[in-house]
């Protein structure tokens, strides 16, 4: 059988390694895929672009898809869900509207008030003036969020009100972050603080089902010590020994079931990846911070790693409606992945650097490529993640003991990477 996935980075490369794993699978192919793919013996990269959602269900009938994995919300806010469903192809992901968990956070939020889904307090503005006077209300710290796709960019956490009267000028006044706007134009979710430490928990949804995959937590800032500015994320391990399994049942019965149920009730059954930011208090109570609806990056990577079940037969069924047939395996080792960016990366990444040093992949250790292009034979940096060094261990320090000495053998020029993945569950 023959499987699409669409999406350019280190999160759809590892999808596809996993799917091409599949006892069924014949041929995966990923469009417009990356350096890796390319390389990759088992995938073949596909030259479509991850939103022209026509040309990507022509190529799916063509080749007589059997499955279809969306990777990136651009594509799900294009409605690639909706058109291939509409043309009776199998895809895996939620449709435009059901997206809009991540897509809007102004409807995110009032769905979680809606629902009573454990959130931070908030208010939606689309005034300047009134945004400003809230936030000199509220007080510092105070978390300022675009209401709209920013490819991570669209949140400041302000520690101060002159950061945040910045941030609410930045995105209503002259859209400095580069915001997508959803219908209405410019509007700004403003949030309290919370405390805590964050985690990732990513489940698979059928509609009506759900099955949790393997916890895990990313480092969202740039350097060492969770200093500089936030980015896509430098890095990921997995399992969080912060869900504890205390938490993880108050995560399924607080937060979980309720957006199942919810938006099955709202007129938007949600299929596909689920992903809730989570931040966890000092009490063990969890608190959605934000929901992404499809894998995170690079989380994947790592989950992937520890993935034993087909990943393929896990999608068959979620199209299937028969998640509450599965269980999943997982390996109880440790996966832990450290990102490699490009010079500049996350402001202005320099592209075209020459890499070398790349290891032999195997399944205990794998070098995921996000940024990464074949030019005339040489494999180039093409964006700001490059590549996602990802090694399992017997314990976090010993993963991270093995994928750093593989990150410290891979060269280009400007690299960097954080040296400290892993830190909080390396203390415990
Ligand atoms: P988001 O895109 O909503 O996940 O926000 C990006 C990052 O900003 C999160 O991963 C958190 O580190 C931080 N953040 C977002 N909202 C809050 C909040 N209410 N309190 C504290 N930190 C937050
Ligand atoms: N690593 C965070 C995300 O994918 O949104």
């Amino acid at each position: 059988m023959r499987v699409l996935v669409i999406g350019n980075g280190g999160r759809e490369h590892a999808l596809a390694w996993k799917l091409a794993q599949g006892e069924r699978v014949s041929q995966v192919y990923v469009a417009p895929g990356n350096g890796g793919t390319a390389r990759d013996e088992q995938i073949e990269t596909v030259p479509i672009g991850m939103t022209d959602v026509k040309a990507l269900a022509d190529f799916a009938v063509e080749q007589k898809m059997t499955l279809t994995v969306v990777g990136p919300e651009v594509a799900l806010a294009a409605g690639v869900v909706d058109e291939f469903r509409s043309r009776g192809l199998r895809i895996f992901g939620p449709t435009k509207a059901a997206a809009q968990l991540e897509s809007s956070k102004a409807f995110a939020k009032d769905f979680m008030k809606r629902h009573g889904i454990p959130t931070a307090a908030y208010e939606t503005f689309s005034d300047a003036a009134a945004a400003h006077a809230y936030v000199d209300g509220r007080g510092a710290p105070i978390v300022i969020k675009a209401d709209g796709l920013a490819a991570g960019k669209g949140v400041v956490v302000a520690m101060t009100l002159a950061e945040a009267h910045e941030a609410i000028s930045w995105i209503l006044e002259d859209n400095k972050l580069g915001v997508t706007h959803n219908a209405g134009g410019a509007r700004v979710v403003i949030e309290d603080f919370l405390e805590g430490e964050e985690a990732s928990f990513i489940v698979v949804c059928d509609g009506k089902h759900v099955v949790s995959l393997a916890t895990s937590q990313d480092h969202k800032r740039l350097l060492d010590g969770d200093a500089g500015p936030n980015t896509g994320g430098m890095g990921a391990y997995s399992p969080a020994p912060v869900v504890t399994p205390n938490v993880h049942a108050k995560v399924m019965h607080e937060i979980i079931q309720p957006t199942i149920t919810g938006m099955a009730r709202d007129g938007h059954p949600f299929t596909g990846f689920l992903y809730a930011g989570l931040m966890i208090d000092e009490h063990g109570q969890p608190r959605t911070v934000e929901f992404n609806t499809r894998m995170g990056d690079p989380e994947t990577q790592p989950i992937m790693m520890r993935l034993k079940s087909d990943l393929f037969e896990l999608m068959m069924h979620a199209t299937d409606g028969t998640l509450d047939e599965v269980e999943l395996q997982w390996d109880r080792r440790v996966a832990l992945g450290v990102v490699l960016a490009a010079e500049g990366y996350p402001l202005n990444p320099r592209k075209g650097d020459a890499i070398s040093g790349l290891p032999e992949d195997d399944d205990e250790a794998m070098v995921f490529h996000a940024g990464t292009a074949m030019v005339d034979g040489q494999l180039v940096t093409s964006g700001g993640r490059v590549l996602c060094v990802t090694a399992l261990g017997e314990s976090v320090r010993t993963a991270a003991q093995s994928a750093y000495e593989l990150a410290t053998g891979i060269q280009f020029a400007g690299r960097q990477y954080r040296s400290d993945i892993g830190h909080r569950a390396i203390k415990r």
